[in-house]
């Protein structure tokens, strides 16, 4: 153990410092991060999220300095990503009587990380509680926040939030409090907010009405400081960043269709912009002129192409209103396709290689599993017939992740 820190007389912090310039989403880390975890020396003891896999034997070494790890109960696992589950084969594998605790989606993600094929898992959702012996602790599932597993755990006896990434800042401190900082941390804990939890910002939102029910006394994240001074302004930060969406910016949803299905994705798309404060249009290109069509996509920041399928092709003017735009200047402008289709679908692959011909920066893909980590989003949106109940989150998250991309551009 580094030292013994402890947030009470019965809450250690057995987390690691990581003084590196840590590699870290596509950036180096340069004031380096912590992985904070933490032992609840209750009579079932639990430990509250791990370290980064790299110090997974220290991580058990020095929990054995403070309990018999057979004593453990329990093992709460807020997130799945490495820095903080990273060390959870090798505790499990010691701590041979602990129950891992996390949400649904969580479990087989845990079992085939760390081969707990054969463990105990307690599957937990919102608003469980689980009786540690002396304490009680809350669950709030918290998803995309900022990947789909993601919960936080709260002390209903101490007022303790253990919110893993969320409310995090990357700074190797051996302070370990914000109140006990030499340094004014704010800096440090926006850039971490717009990093990491700002894409997600709709998220963020539900989890500020989640945990406002919550009397919060401390937080106790899973990098950099422990907050008990000014929380609750902190988490003021977190609630005026993610709401903070006022804009002029435009989307435009374009579409030809035949029997109105394409129409009814342009029409979810339009009502998603809508709810992210970014005006949206819907045009029938059918129906609109040509110049009537070409002003709307000068003064749009986004446009969506969208088109049925009729013998492979695609139908109406859509082709030609595409034809006309190869050459433009667009480059600011985002673009991308979607449509409705019966069988194969052909017309909106078509429209798709069009688009990458002209001057739009096309959305795509791999761009929003590199900057998001979000997987559900396929590019070109294509939809079998109507939209269905399981088709609405895909085009909820391709619409807030446009809406943050135009968001971050000037
Ligand atoms: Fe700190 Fe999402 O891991």
């Amino acid at each position: 153990m580094e030292n013994t820190i402890m947030l009470n007389e019965k809450i250690y912090w057995v987390g690691k410092v990581d003084n590196r310039d840590v590699p870290f989403h596509r950036l180096t880390l340069t004031k380096g991060t912590t992985y904070n975890s933490y032992l609840l020396m209750t009579e079932k003891p639990t430990v509250i999220d791990t370290v980064d896999i790299s110090f997974g034997r220290e991580f058990v070494e020095n929990l054995r300095k403070l309990i018999d790890l057979d004593k453990i109960k329990y093992i709460i696992i807020n997130h799945t990503e490495p820095d903080h589950s990273g060390a959870l084969g090798s505790l499990a594998s010691k701590a041979k009587n602990a129950a891992i605790v996390c949400t649904k989606p969580a479990v087989e993600e845990l079992k085939e990380m760390y081969k707990l094929h054969n463990r105990e898992f307690i599957v937990v959702g919102d608003g469980d509680t689980l009786d540690i012996g002396g304490k009680t602790l809350k669950f709030i599932e918290t998803p995309y926040l900022h990947t789909e597993e993601t919960m936080v755990t709260y002390c209903e006896e101490d007022k303790i939030l253990f919110p893993c990434d969320i409310f995090s800042t990357h700074i190797a401190t051996n302070e370990y409090f914000n109140d006990l900082s030499k340094e004014d941390i704010k800096d440090d804990f926006i850039g971490y907010y717009k990093l990491i939890m700002h894409p997600h910002r709709r998220y963020v939102q539900d989890m500020i009405k989640k945990i406002k029910e919550l009397d919060i006394k401390m937080i106790a994240p899973s990098h950099g400081f422990i907050l008990r001074d000014n929380v609750e302004s902190l988490i003021n930060i977190y609630d005026y960043m993610s709401k903070n969406t006022d804009t002029q910016k435009k989307s435009l949803i374009l579409h030809s269709t035949i029997t109105g299905n394409t129409r009814k994705i342009a029409n979810l798309l339009k009502e998603n912009f809508e709810k992210q404060n970014i005006v949206s249009e819907v045009m029938d290109v059918n129906k609109a002129q040509m110049d009537e069509v070409m002003k709307a996509i000068d003064e749009a920041d986004a446009v969506f192409f969208g088109t049925s399928t009729r013998y492979g092709d695609m139908i109406g003017n859509m082709e030609d209103i595409l034809k006309a735009l190869k050459g433009l200047t667009l480059e600011q402008k985002l673009g991308a396709a979607f449509g409705s289709y019966g069988w194969s679908g052909e017309a909106i692959e078509v429209m798709q290689d069009y688009l990458t011909e002209t001057n739009f920066s096309v959305l795509n893909t791999s761009d929003i599993i590199k900057s998001t980590g979000m997987t559900n989003i396929e590019l070109p949106l294509r939809i079998r017939f109507s939209p269905k109940e399981d088709n609405l989150k895909a085009i909820e998250d391709l619409v807030i992740y446009t809406s943050d991309l135009l968001l971050s551009r000037p």
